[in-house]
């Protein structure tokens, strides 16, 4: 990477720290850099932390131990999409989104943290052999994740901010994951012209289609209501011409109803696609 060079005057307390950080292991300087790099990048990619292992500083999953280069590896080998991958950690949407996108902005660094683990694998018999151990001076505290897909949950929140309901005063937000993960939003649209109004769900659902994106792994909902609201039918019929997902159903209370397409609507229209 091209570099400037840069005097700093630091608090002495800082350049202590500094000097107990980085010894052994590398100049003040290019310690400095190197945290600071590590902050621009944990700004562009929330949920990406950075700790010491046992073979140098390296990405991981905040609040976690797991190596982003771990992740990629899993991600690579199974081809799991988003969900898949949120399933197999156990964590947030947001944390795979934001390994799997720091992996693509990084390659060649996440592709040599990666042979490094796989050298690592051959060497040693640790019961966890695909993660060297991470000794962080300065842990971040663990975060508690109430529910996998928080985050398309919250995306939901946000999108329903912009609903346009001043007939029924009845806001909702959707948030739907596309494969390749996208993520679309939308909201509902009522109209002066009752009939014309389209529902949060059919609003994001256009979105992606109008982006090229036509096969979905997930949508959340999410409505100020008592119990999580359930998809009209003519939502659900618009879903299931695009497949079955899953369906993520929410109150601003935190309340999650989880169900499918195929669920929601069995034995589903088939009509033409039924003639000979
Ligand atoms: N609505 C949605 O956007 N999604 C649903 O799942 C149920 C209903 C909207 C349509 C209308 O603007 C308002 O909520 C009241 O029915």
């Amino acid at each position: 990477m091209h570099s400037k060079p840069l005097s700093l005057r630091l608090p002495s307390e800082t350049r202590s720290w500094l000097q107990r950080f980085s010894r052994g292991r590398a100049t003040l300087s290019s310690m400095a850099a190197r945290l600071l790099e590590e902050a621009r990048r944990r700004t562009l990619f929330p949920g990406i932390s950075f700790a010491n292992t046992t073979s140098g500083r390296r990405a991981i999953i905040e609040g976690s131990q797991t190596l982003v280069a771990t992740v990629w590896q899993y991600q690579q080998s199974s081809n799991a999409d988003a969900i898949a991958l949120t399933d197999h950690f156990g964590w947030s949407l947001q944390q795979s989104i934001a390994a799997i996108s720091y992996a693509n902005s990084f390659p060649d660094e996440i592709a040599a943290d990666a042979a490094d683990l796989t050298c690592d694998s051959l060497s040693s018999h640790s019961s966890n052999p695909s993660t060297p151990a991470v000794s962080d001076p300065n842990p971040t505290p663990s975060v508690r994740i109430s529910h996998p897909f928080s985050s398309l949950i919250e995306a939901a929140k946000d999108a329903r901010l912009h609903a346009h309901a001043p007939y029924s005063r009845f806001k909702v937000g959707a948030a739907l994951l596309g494969k390749g993960w996208k993520l679309f939003k939308g909201c509902n649209v009522e109209n002066l012209s009752y009939g014309l109004t389209i529902c949060a769900e059919r609003n994001a659902i256009f979105q992606a289609l109008a982006a090229g994106v036509s096969q979905f792994e997930a949508i959340a909902i999410v409505a100020d209501t008592r119990h999580p609201i359930s998809p009209c039918g003519a939502c659900r019929q618009v879903m299931a011409e695009f497949g079955n997902f899953r369906i993520l159903s929410a109150t601003l209370s935190g309340e999650v109803f989880e169900s499918t397409v195929d669920t929601l609507l069995p034995r589903s229209h088939t009509g033409i696609l039924d003639l000979d």
